[in-house]
């Protein structure tokens, strides 16, 4: 019984130069293929995901934004009939600046989508094209006046830090930027060089000047004065909201709770086990096809790594972990397993006990993953 579901779209029109997701350029004529895939993939895993109706679904990848909305209404209507929706459902699409336009938008509304997400990353076009983005500033702009004016009201948008050249300054004009359009939702990420991308080979060879770590970290923290200041609330790590607008289907993931990913290369946790499908596009499409569900790596996890996991990631919410709760779960007192990890990183000044609460002290917040670490 799962309570999200996640649908990967793998499509790009260009790949950013930074980006490692599982996703292709010029692969959108498989579109058609695909989406008969993602029907009956859904199909094919009812019998051991359906039940409970779903508090979310997500189109993730790659570029959703590029499915066309029949295809996308198709995908509701199918996970409706099979899994069926809670009250209120969340129906989160996320959408790149550069391949959107007004009808787009209401399209996607009329076919059940109700969250947006869109790509700005940077407010300066020589970031964004430095970055490989196919859209420039005025158009993320644009974009989110057609979705306001389609009638999206849940609306969010990604920023990037930490860019090559990035000053300061610059940071903090596309925070404020952003905050112009008084969004209900914002996440920001300091970039990460990944193995693969282009960027990596750049960086390698000397010619990626990237800020130093000391400019990364006041880049975070200023990243979250300002936002308080604009009344946006951190909860996660890296995602900040209004009153209720938190993303629901990040919160599944870091409540560690059963979500079934379908598409290529997508990850489902359920029964104890977390498995992923066939990471390329055209191999998926073909084997579910043949009638089965391509599982690339399938692990059951250890009760005490899964209780390890589900540490670390209840403590990138900001909420923290609530003690009682955990013991109901996992049928362990947090303190009998994890007694010494939170006597020294409270010690640190890293962790704090409230209130019932375990979680991360303001402090600890650009040092997350050293936390993390002591859970794994
Ligand atoms: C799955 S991508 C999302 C959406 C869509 N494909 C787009 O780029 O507009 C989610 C977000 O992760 C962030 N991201 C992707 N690669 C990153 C990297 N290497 N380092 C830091 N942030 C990254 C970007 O802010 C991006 O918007
Ligand atoms: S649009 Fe998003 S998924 Fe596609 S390459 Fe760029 S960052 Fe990656």
């Amino acid at each position: 019984m799962i309570e999200g579901l996640y649908l990967h779209i793998p499509f790009c029109q260009r790949r950013c130069f930074y980006c490692d997701f599982n996703t292709y350029e010029g692969l959108e004529k498989s579109i058609p293929e695909y989406h008969q895939a993602l029907l009956e993939d859904m199909r094919l895993s009812a019998p051991e995901a359906a039940g409970g109706g779903l508090k979310s679904v997500f189109f993730g990848g790659g570029t959703p934004s590029l499915l066309p909305a029949d295809l996308v209404a198709g995908l509701v209507g199918r996970a409706r009939g099979i899994f069926g929706f809670e009250p209120g459902v969340e129906i989160t699409l996320e959408a790149n600046p550069g391949t959107v336009t007004p009808e787009k938008f209401r399209d996607l509304l009329r076919a059940g989508v109700n969250r947006l997400s869109m790509g700005f990353q940077a407010a300066q076009d020589r970031h964004l094209e430095s970055l490989g983005r196919v859209h420039g500033a005025a158009d993320s702009l644009q974009a989110w006046e057609w979705a306001r004016r389609a009638g999206f009201e849940n609306l969010s948008l990604d920023l990037m830090f930490g860019l090559p050249g990035q000053t300061l300054e610059e940071w903090e004009e596309s925070l404020k930027w952003a905050l112009d359009l008084d969004p209900p939702h914002l996440s920001f990420y300091g970039l990460t060089i990944e193995k693969g991308t282009r960027y990596h080979q750049w960086w390698q060879s000397g010619r990626l000047q990237l800020p130093e770590e000391g400019l990364q970290a006041d880049m975070y923290e200023s990243g979250i004065r300002i936002l308080k200041e604009h009344g946006l609330e951190q909860y996660e790590i890296s995602n900040f909201a209004r009153p209720g607008f938190r993303s629901r289907h990040n919160q599944l993931y870091w409540r560690n709770l059963p979500t079934l990913g379908i598409g290529a290369g997508a990850w489902s946790f359920l029964e104890g086990r977390r498995f992923s499908r066939v990471k390329d596009p055209r191999e998926y499409a073909l084997r579910v096809r043949e009638g089965g569900i391509p599982v690339e790596e399938s692990e059951r996890l250890e009760p005490k790594k899964a209780r390890g996991e589900a540490a670390y990631l209840g403590l990138r919410m900001l909420d923290g972990i609530d003690l009682l709760e955990w013991k109901d779960r996992q049928g362990v007192e947090w303190e009998e397993e994890f007694g010494e990890q939170t006597k020294n990183l409270t010690k640190r000044g890293l962790l704090e006990v409230q209130g019932g609460k375990i979680r991360l002290t303001p402090r600890a917040l650009p040092l997350a993953n050293e936390v993390f670490c002591e859970f794994v």
